[in-house]
């Protein structure tokens, strides 16, 4: 029997297939969408694809050497397939995040043409917290914040309020999940920043400090669960009520106009002695007495006093030298006074038939 004619050499059939491993695998990955990975699918699989087209010369080599190039071949095929799989899950995604994608010019554009004005703007509460830091820092304050994440001590011990004090109620507290129980909480109010400043800083002190504040209150018209604050602390020498109420007069008509005045009330907190709580003149009626403010003619603003001796002494202050007076209130109820909102809730909704009258 004549010997078959052995016309393929080994070596050369494994670069050929190199090469057309090669180019195939960069056929794919130059594909940029499902649809043209979809064209070159043929060069796969199927009797069109340059890989097992080779195959058929596997019978033209030797047969020692047969077994090694086809392993060669193999493994070729199996990586086209891979990668041809791998880019399709790729592209697949990439045209879900396309087909997701949101182009926010379109919203502004159809926000233009339904208000006008698409543009966004500052929040009604972050333009009167600014407004209230120029106002203080113009009366010779500084600007001050701290965490809101605080430490029970901060937020009540140091400020008199030891636990079980009933005065604890006054503030519905948010605990978080961490430490011991009931040691870390979600500031009530912005008085612990007080604290820090008397705890870091020497006397003469004249801050105020913002901030965001969170109650276990359910929101109604007058209450929101995350509201803001803004505090006031002087400390010096010989600082005396009269020096309290006289700030307090001189922000609300700086803030509201010369129309609008302040007064004092006794209240009890426990951190300040003598306390009082402040009103301003109701902006609905201008004082002269309407629903909202139960026709006093005055509605309640924030708290108020003198700085207890106890809290000097929890910071390390020496109450024989110094003394001072400090404050706090919501600036959530000043924007709903400034701008007679009926109800608070409505600022935290971002409707924007609302927002757009700021
Ligand atoms: N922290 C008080 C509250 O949230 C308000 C307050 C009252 C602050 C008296 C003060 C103060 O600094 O002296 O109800």
């Amino acid at each position: 029997m004549q010997e078959k004619e052995l016309s393929d050499n080994p070596m050369d059939l494994i670069k050929n297939i190199e090469t057309v491993l090669n180019d195939t695998l960069e056929i794919i990955s130059k594909c940029f969408n499902e649809e043209e990975l979809k064209t070159v699918a043929p060069l796969v699989a199927g009797k069109h694809s340059p890989l097992i087209a080779l195959r058929s010369r596997l019978k033209d080599i030797e047969p020692n050497a047969r077994k090694e190039v086809g392993k060669v071949l193999t493994d070729a095929l199996e990586k086209v397939n891979e990668t041809f799989h791998a880019k399709g899950q790729e592209l697949a995604l990439l045209s879900e995040l396309n087909y997701e994608k949101v182009d926010l010019t379109q919203y502004v554009a159809s926000l233009n043409s339904i208000y006008g004005n698409g543009l966004g703007a500052l929040h009604p509460v972050t333009v009167a917290q600014g407004e209230l830091e120029d106002i203080f820092v113009a009366m010779g304050f500084s600007v001050m914040d701290g965490p809101e994440a605080e430490t029970d001590w901060y937020n009540f011990e140091a400020l008199n309020i030891p636990k079980d004090h009933p005065a604890r109620g006054m503030w519905d507290t948010f605990y978080l999940n961490t430490a011991q129980p009931e040691t870390i909480l979600m500031r009530a109010h912005t008085s612990p920043v007080q604290v820090r400043v008397m705890k870091t800083y020497e006397p003469p002190i004249y801050t105020v400090m913002p901030g965001r504040c969170f109650r276990r209150d359910t929101p109604d018209a007058r209450h929101l669960a995350i509201f803001h604050q803004i505090e006031g602390l002087v400390i010096d020498k010989d600082i005396n009520f009269g020096h309290l109420a006289g700030t307090i007069e001189k922000f609300t008509s700086s803030y509201f106009g010369p129309n609008i005045h302040a007064r004092l009330r006794p209240a009890y907190f426990p951190f300040t002695e003598p306390s009082a709580e402040f009103e301003i003149t109701c902006t609905i009626c201008s004082g002269d007495g309407c629903r909202t403010c139960s026709n006093t003619g005055w509605i309640e603003l924030g708290g108020c006093g003198m700085v207890d001796p106890e809290v000097f002494k929890a910071v390390g202050i020496d109450s024989e030298v110094w003394n001072g007076f400090a404050f706090g209130f919501g600036i959530d109820r000043l924007v709903q006074m400034k701008y007679s909102l009926s109800d608070m809730r409505d600022l935290t909704e971002n409707d924007l038939r609302i927002m757009l009258q700021f």
